[in-house]
């Protein structure tokens, strides 16, 4: 299975994303694995990407849920109006967006439609010698960002407004899992 999906998804159980709530916005669906999984949990889902393919699969897999609503999109293009939910995924693909933004700046956008929990699945340590990970830090540092992408300068727009719920391992040994919780 691509992505080691169901693997990851055993992991986020532990997790408030598998409890379900009223909004769930999953930025970077792919072909929509995990709307299928949790759309019964959630009284609505936003969901996109910007690979046609993907779309088009996640579209198929996700019809009869009337409470998903998948579109092809990047973080930057999609509107989101004044929609505020109460837990947004980003499951690897914050470095993507950070690429299209050329940096964090999509912060503020990501701040403001974040009302309560927030997890993130990123590469947590762009020097580790794997593959994936040579690759990006590769695209990185010929657009002139590597230095940016750090855990340490996620984490420099993300906290005070949030506090650190959860850190876990994923499946893959290149990626951590961050769980944020609004502060109050
Ligand atoms: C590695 S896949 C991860 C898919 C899924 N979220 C997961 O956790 O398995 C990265 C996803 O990010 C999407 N993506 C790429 N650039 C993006 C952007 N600028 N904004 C939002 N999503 C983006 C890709 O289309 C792809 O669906």
């Amino acid at each position: 299975m691509q992505n080691n999906l169901p693997s990851r998804l055993k992991i986020l159980r532990s997790t408030p994303l598998y409890k379900g709530g009223r909004l769930l916005i999953d930025v970077g669906c792919a072909t929509g694995y995990f709307e299928v999984q949790l759309a019964s949990k959630y009284q609505k889902i936003i969901a996109f990407c910007p690979h046609e393919g993907e779309i088009k699969t996640a579209k198929k897999a996700t019809i009869g849920l009337k409470n998903v609503e998948v579109s092809l999109n990047t973080f930057g293009s999609y509107n989101f109006k004044d929609a505020k939910a109460d837990m947004v995924y980003l499951g690897n693909c914050i470095h993507y967006i950070f690429i299209e933004y050329k940096g964090w700046s999509f912060m503020e956008k990501l701040l403001s439609i974040s009302e309560d929990y927030l997890i993130i699945e990123y590469p947590y340590d762009i020097n580790l010698e794997e593959s994936d990970m040579i690759v990006l830090k590769n695209n990185l540092i010929s657009k002139g960002l590597y230095k940016l992408f750090t855990k340490k300068e996620m984490l420099k727009y993300l906290l005070p407004n949030f506090t650190l719920a959860q850190t876990l391992k994923s499946v893959s040994k290149t990626r951590e899992i961050i769980v944020l919780r609004r502060a109050k």
